[in-house]
């Protein structure tokens, strides 16, 4: 059974190995090799991810199956694209599952989980960037109600990429 849980600084060695592994099972099909090396050089380490949990703006949730980390979500609240017409929203920065877990629960439990931790913050309405390329994620985003209102750019390396702003109230 999975638990959800907010990460812990011994979680960090597996958070960032389970962070770059999802992301390059996301995207290595369709990104330049260069900007996907570049990105994940900038973005994961186990350092990087300590920071990321020690980091009091950011809650870091994990979901967890006999030790074993099988997906993540992280929680902020701040500022927002112009399209996102709320005062200081949530957002849902990262969300991302195992692929050997999706379609199996874990990212419902962890949505749920993410949208709770956007009402605890006090938000009123919470938004993510999702790529244009990414069908099952933004399918996943509209089952919650989530609305696509926008857009800004994502940078993967050097790559300006297209990422649809959604939004919906908590
Ligand atoms: C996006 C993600 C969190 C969704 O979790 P999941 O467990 O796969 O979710 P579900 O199985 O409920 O799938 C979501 C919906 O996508 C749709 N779907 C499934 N496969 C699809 C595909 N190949 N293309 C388009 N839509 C697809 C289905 O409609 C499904 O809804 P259903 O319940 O009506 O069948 C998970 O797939 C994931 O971690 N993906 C990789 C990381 C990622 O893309 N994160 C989001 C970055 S913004």
């Amino acid at each position: 059974m999975t638990i959800i849980r907010k990460a812990e600084i011994s979680d960090a060695p597996n958070l960032a190995q389970l962070q770059e592994r999802t992301f390059c099972d996301t995207f290595a099909a369709d990104n330049d090799p260069a900007d996907m090396a570049l990105h994940c050089q900038q973005s994961y380490s186990a350092a990087l991810q300590e920071q990321e949990i020690r980091n009091p703006q950011l809650i870091t949730l994990v979901g967890v199956e006999q030790r074993q980390l099988q997906g993540f979500a992280q929680v902020r609240r701040g500022p927002a694209p112009s399209c996102v017409d709320a005062d200081q929203p949530a957002e849902i920065l990262r969300l991302y599952i195992d692929k050997q877990w999706h379609g199996k629960g874990v990212a419902q439990q962890l949505m749920e989980q993410s949208l709770e931790q956007g009402r605890l913050l006090g938000a009123a309405q919470i938004w993510l960037g999702v790529w244009e390329r990414n069908p099952r994620a933004i399918s996943f985003y509209k089952k919650y109600g989530f609305v696509e209102v926008g857009e800004h750019v994502f940078m993967v390396g050097s790559d300006a990429q297209r990422d649809v702003i959604m939004t919906r109230s908590l």
